[in-house]
């Protein structure tokens, strides 16, 4: 297949885009590098520097190396905080990309596109773990975004044919060898914890420790990006094959609670990884775990990191590798 990915230099984009190479498949990333890191493509896809906000510039990648068997879309803003903050860069900007994007798609007649979608369209779930069938509550302006794009792709398909795939990730985390995770500012769990493990941080803050769960902590559900990365190609090739459009939960379906996952680390790096409870964070929901029957029953998925150690152990090795992150 010859795949388009948008938001390809960043960290789910880049895992999938060397995933799809080792799988044989030829990629054009198209990335504005404003998140995305250069070094984190692999030199055998062809890389184009661009916004999707620019459509003369999105116009000219679709001309230039199509056509294409397929479209996967990263690219979007991707934090539930900052777009509590800032709702004008999800239900503006990340919207309007996203729909440009789809735009190109149908124009130049690619039959199939994966839309990066998220668990924070479910911010009350009633049956936990979370199947595709439960009822959607945005808990954020990011979760709203993501839930305007799955219903524009359902308008795309009705009018122009187009099939699709929206996944749903619970929480991506992990690295690969040489692809990482390097956000900035980072705002995520483990590699959070991981920089108190470098010395660069000098305690983690567990947000909250009244939740109703067994220890009080959150609990999500931690899914490697090496597995997420295979569940993007194994729903591509369904929908270039000729299947239908679908939905997707993607996530281990086990949860791990903030204190579970602050003591695997402690096992994997060796170091105390002083923690200290501080107040909930607004908008966090007490349990997300996914069902994700759907995807293992049709496509035959099978997370290959099933155990949270071996997940941040996987992180460890990248983070002591590139401790502070791609630039340096
Ligand atoms: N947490 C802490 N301390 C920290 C950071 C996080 O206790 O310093 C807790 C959070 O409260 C939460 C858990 O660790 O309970 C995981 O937090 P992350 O920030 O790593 O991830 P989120 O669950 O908030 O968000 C993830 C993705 C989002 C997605 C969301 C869906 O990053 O893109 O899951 O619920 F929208």
């Amino acid at each position: 297949m010859r795949v388009f990915v948008a938001g390809g230099a960043g960290y789910i984009g880049s895992v999938t885009t060397a995933a799809l190479i080792e799988a044989g498949h030829s990629v054009v990333v198209f990335d504005n590098l404003r998140q995305g890191h250069r070094q984190a493509v692999q030199q055998q896809a062809t890389f184009v520097q661009g916004d999707l906000l620019d459509t003369t510039a999105l116009d000219q990648a679709f001309r230039d190396h199509g056509p294409f068997d397929g479209v996967m879309n990263f690219a979007s803003h991707t934090l539930v905080g900052e777009s509590m903050q800032h709702p004008e860069y999800y239900l503006r900007d990340s919207v309007s990309a996203g729909i440009n994007l789809l735009t190109a798609t149908v124009q130049y007649k690619v039959p199939a596109f994966i839309l990066s979608s998220t668990a924070n369209l479910f911010d009350a779930p009633e049956t936990i773990p979370i199947a595709e069938t439960e009822r959607i509550v945005p808990g954020s302006p990011y979760g709203e975004m993501k839930w305007w794009m799955e219903r524009a792709l359902g308008w795309y398909e009705r009018i122009f044919g187009l099939r699709y795939g929206a996944l749903r990730y619970f929480n991506a985390c992990g690295c690969t060898p040489t692809i990482g995770e390097d956000h900035d500012p980072e705002t995520h769990l483990i590699p959070l914890i991981l920089q108190v493990a470098l010395g660069q941080r000098e305690q983690i803050s567990i947000f909250g420790d009244d939740y109703p769960t067994r220890d009080g902590t959150c609990v999500r559900d931690y899914i490697h990006v090496l597995d997420l990365a295979a569940a993007h190609i194994l729903t591509l090739e369904a929908l270039v094959a000729g299947g239908a459009s679908r939905h997707y939960n993607l996530g281990n379906g086990s949860g791990f609670t903030v204190k579970e996952v602050i003591d695997a680390a402690r096992k994997v790096t060796g170091h105390p990884i002083p923690a200290q409870v501080v107040e909930r964070r607004a908008g966090d929901p007490a349990v997300l775990i996914a069902a994700a029957d759907t995807i293992r029953r049709e496509l035959g998925w099978q997370p290959a990191y099933t155990s949270i150690e071996a997940i941040i152990a996987s992180a460890w090795e990248w983070h002591r590798q590139h401790p502070h992150g791609y630039a340096k």
